[in-house]
């Protein structure tokens, strides 16, 4: 029996040493340590040993089952490390990749352009103002000066809504809402915001645009402060080295009334296509506010003087980036906005 032990380990090392995946080992298993397996029906016949004899082969029969037990434990753990490491290899990740680019947004050109604007003004001490985009026809034109009738309310061809409520062609009737919020207090306030004509679109015009408004209300204010705030602004707006000019001109709601031109940012002043060989570009209108308009807002002119000005939004962004048509700007193509 001693000899049918030690054969029996023999054979059963070897068959251990054969086995490489799971499935055999646990056939390997139930053939030789299960309940009937070869190693358990020999220990049975123990019983018909001779007594002096028995636990000599039964200390054998416990050696052989330890022994066939850690060889089994260990090829189980080589057999799982083994799978381990294959499946890690199979399911490896190369993290040298490079990533996927993720595709960044950007401002909007007319965005870029306001911020700039608030920037500006700010530094000057300027708050923002936001007023309406649909307007009574009292607002943006009777209480600018504009009566019914009023011929220059042909300057400004409207979206009317109904025959009082209209969207407003410019943001100068933000000018009535602030005074009427302000008074009696002094104002300092640019007021930016979307404006709307009833016109041809065209490379030049679009029927909806960006203004920003600029109101000065106190004591004392004169044309010299309008003159050096416009300086300031062109200055850091489109370049230090540039100059800035105050043209007569004629609104409304100012008196008297300007507009504020820069030399042109393309030629130098010299004159080209872009300033229709005058040398200079038209930026803003500008004026003292015309005291029936002061008076509309609730300041008395006889204690309060004043200064207005608008300018456009998307024209100095077209000139920076020689952009030569205005319709890009509200079409919503990403291959335009993606460049500035
Ligand atoms: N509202 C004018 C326009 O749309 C621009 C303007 C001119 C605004 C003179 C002003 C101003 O405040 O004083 O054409």
């Amino acid at each position: 029996m001693l000899e049918q032990l030690r054969s029996l380990e023999e054979e059963a090392l070897a068959a251990l040493a054969a086995v490489n995946d799971p499935e055999a080992l646990k056939e390997w298993r139930v053939r030789y340590l299960g309940r009937r397996g070869a190693l358990t029906t020999l220990m049975r016949g123990l019983g018909k040993l001779p007594p002096e004899e028995r636990p000599q082969v039964g200390q054998a029969a416990n050696r052989v089952k330890r022994a066939l037990e850690e060889a089994f434990a260990e090829r189980e753990a080589a057999i799982k490390a083994a799978e381990l490491e294959a499946q890690l290899a199979a399911e490896a990740v190369d993290v040298t990749l490079p990533g996927r680019p993720v595709a960044l947004g950007r401002l909007h050109p007319t965005t870029q352009s306001l911020r700039r604007i608030y920037e500006i003004f700010s530094d000057m001490g300027f708050q923002i103002y936001d007023a309406r985009e649909v307007e009574y026809d009292e607002y943006n034109f009777g209480l600018l000066n504009m009566p019914p009738h009023h011929p220059a309310r042909d300057m400004w061809d409207t979206f009317w809504i109904n025959d009082r409520v209209l969207l407003r062609t410019h943001t100068s009737p933000g000018q009535i809402h602030a005074m009427r919020e302000f008074y009696p207090n002094p104002i300092r306030v640019i007021l930016p915001g979307k404006c709307y004509r009833y016109e041809q679109v065209t490379a030049r015009s679009e029927f909806m645009f960006y203004q920003v408004e600029g109101l000065v209300v106190g004591r004392n204010i004169t044309m010299a402060d309008l003159k050096g705030t416009m300086e300031n602004f062109v200055r850091r707006m489109y370049g230090g080295e540039r100059r800035m000019r105050l043209r007569g001109s004629y609104f409304p709601f100012t008196e008297p009334s300007v507009e504020v031109d820069v030399d042109c940012v393309l030629c130098g002043g010299k004159g080209c296509r872009v300033c229709k060989y005058t040398g200079w570009l038209e930026v803003a209108g500008a004026g003292m506010v015309h005291p029936i308009v002061l008076r509309n807002g609730g300041y008395d002119p006889d204690e309060f003087t004043g200064y207005a000005f608008g300018m456009g939004v998307e024209r100095p962004a077209m000139l920076k980036y020689r952009i030569d048509d205005i319709r890009y700007f509200y079409s919503n193509d990403p291959r335009f906005l993606a460049q500035i």
